[in-house]
């Protein structure tokens, strides 16, 4: 029988990184057949990025300086990507925008992961806006980005109760406890050749 081929992701962040530590962490407990070959940030002080240097992960800082547009910007990190010969892109906390560049370049290989129950409270700060809101239930989304903010296939989603004292810290913090969980098993299913997309539905294969 042929070989599985391992997945070769790379990861975009911009901040903390505990997305990224929870994928580290499952590769690493071998639940998952990938290699991270790059994690990419826009942000040179990102703690991230020492995350990732601790666990010998090639780094690549990537600032936004000396681009035309978000357009020159995306290209050069496609080239990275290319170099890097990507199969799988992970934004885990990555805050900036994609360009047609970049999703035109990896179709239904870019993944991101939203704190809050797409299609509900899209964009910044959807924690804040869940409270102000006054739903019940919040929690968060892995799915693949298509041209809009937020808006591409949704991979896989859970659901955490909002408490009536739950400040944005709390909440956020719930939230983050399942997101740990949820992208690893995304990018699991991703690497397994298990998400199969047809338009905006996203059907897990056996
Ligand atoms: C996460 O809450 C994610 O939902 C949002 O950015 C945050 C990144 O956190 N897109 P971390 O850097 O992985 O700790």
């Amino acid at each position: 029988m042929a070989e599985k081929l391992t997945c070769r992701l790379a990861v975009l962040v911009s901040g903390n990184g505990t997305n990224l530590q929870a994928i580290i962490d499952s590769i690493a407990a071998g639940e998952i057949n990938a290699v991270i070959t790059c994690v990419i940030s826009n942000q040179p002080n990102a703690f991230a990025m020492q995350r990732a240097r601790q666990h010998g992960i090639p780094t690549v800082i990537h600032e936004n300086i000396g681009f035309a547009d978000r357009r020159a910007y995306d290209a050069a990190t496609v080239e990275i990507l290319r170099s890097h010969q990507v199969n799988l892109v992970v934004l885990a906390g990555f805050m900036r925008i994609l360009s047609d560049v970049m999703v035109d370049a990896f179709p239904h290989a870019i993944m991101n992961i939203h704190p809050a129950l797409l299609p509900a409270f899209q964009g910044l700060h959807a924690q804040r806006q869940a409270l102000d809101y006054g739903v019940r239930f919040s929690g968060c989304t892995v799915h693949f980005v298509d041209g809009g903010t937020d808006t591409g296939p949704i991979i896989l989603q859970a659901v955490v109760p909002v408490d009536q004292d739950d400040t944005e810290e709390t909440l956020s913090h719930k939230i983050q406890h399942e997101e740990h969980r949820l992208f690893p098993t995304a990018v699991k299913l991703f690497a397994e050749g298990r998400l199969q997309v047809t338009g905006r539905s996203v059907r897990i294969l056996p």
